[in-house]
């Protein structure tokens, strides 16, 4: 595929992919991209988990699921990512950021004005909709072919430091390497993030993978090939839109734009 294709057609897997395990070639073209990544001093600061055992990709699927649960439940993702949220195409076609949850179930639409609020919150867990978000979590997490750990090498990560700064940015360079391979292969990825979000649950997968005392893990990926017409989730959301040219960039010297 084209470079620019690649970059242009990436984007987050939300749902479930197709249930075929990925080639031993396809994995070894994704972790070796992520290697070819620029890092400080090419000191390669990365290391990689690949979890294909159907027990141990449930066991992660549970964590996932559980974590989706209480972080609804609680209403604490929704009020400290509600910056982000969009429900409708005239509200994201207008930020050109965020994300855009453009798929609800019918009798919900009409609680979606009062969810970041007590009202909202009691509304939508009297409803089941983090069960609901749980389940589809789970079961994507837990059907994906491949869960990776992506992991940073503390000893080029201290924090404070330049080198903390360069790591971090290394990384980032690894990502996208491997996201635009992956999207090449006709293969999703996502990031498992909602275990992070609760420090008890994110210490039970840094467990299940064995994490050393010398790595950070910075993020677990649900990895397997796509097809358009497999069903999205229950509740979902997409997030195409991006800021234009002319907001982005400045002249010469930094000049705000935005009102
Ligand atoms: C650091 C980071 C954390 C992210 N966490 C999540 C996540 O927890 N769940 C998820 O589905 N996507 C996650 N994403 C994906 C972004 O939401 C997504 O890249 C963004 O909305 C743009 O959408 P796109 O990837 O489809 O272009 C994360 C991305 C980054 C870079």
């Amino acid at each position: 595929m084209e470079l620019k294709k690649a970059i242009w057609t990436r984007k987050t897997t939300n749902h479930a992919f197709l249930p075929k395990p990925l080639s031993e070639q396809h994995i070894r073209e994704i972790i070796e991209a992520a290697n070819r990544a620029p890092s400080h001093f090419n000191s390669q600061p990365w290391d990689f988990i690949l979890v294909q055992s159907e027990t141990k990709r449930k066991e992660l699927g549970k964590i996932a699921g559980e974590s989706m649960r209480e972080l609804m439940e609680r209403g604490e993702f929704f009020e400290r990512y509600r910056k982000y949220f969009r429900f409708s195409k005239e509200e994201i076609s207008k930020t050109r950021s965020g994300i855009h949850v453009d798929k609800i179930p019918f009798f919900l639409k009409p609680f979606v004005p009062f969810l970041f609020g007590e009202f909202g919150k009691s509304v939508f867990n009297f409803l089941g909709v983090p069960k609901i978000l749980g389940q589809d979590a789970e079961k994507i997490v837990s059907t994906s072919p491949l869960l990776l750990g992506f992991m940073l090498n503390k000893t080029e990560y201290k924090v404070g430091t330049k080198s903390a700064i360069y790591s971090l940015i290394s990384m980032g360079a690894a990502l996208q390497n491997m996201w635009l391979t992956a999207t090449s292969l006709g293969i999703g990825l996502q990031f498992v993030s909602t275990p992070m979000e609760i420090p008890e649950q994110w210490e039970k997968v840094k467990k299940l993978l064995n994490v050393p005392n010398t790595h950070e893990l910075m993020a677990v990926y649900r990895l397997g090939y796509v097809d358009p017409s497999l069903e999205r989730n229950t509740i979902d959301w997409v997030s195409d839109e991006r800021r234009n040219f002319e907001d982005l960039v400045s002249y010469e010297e930094y000049s705000p734009k935005r009102v």
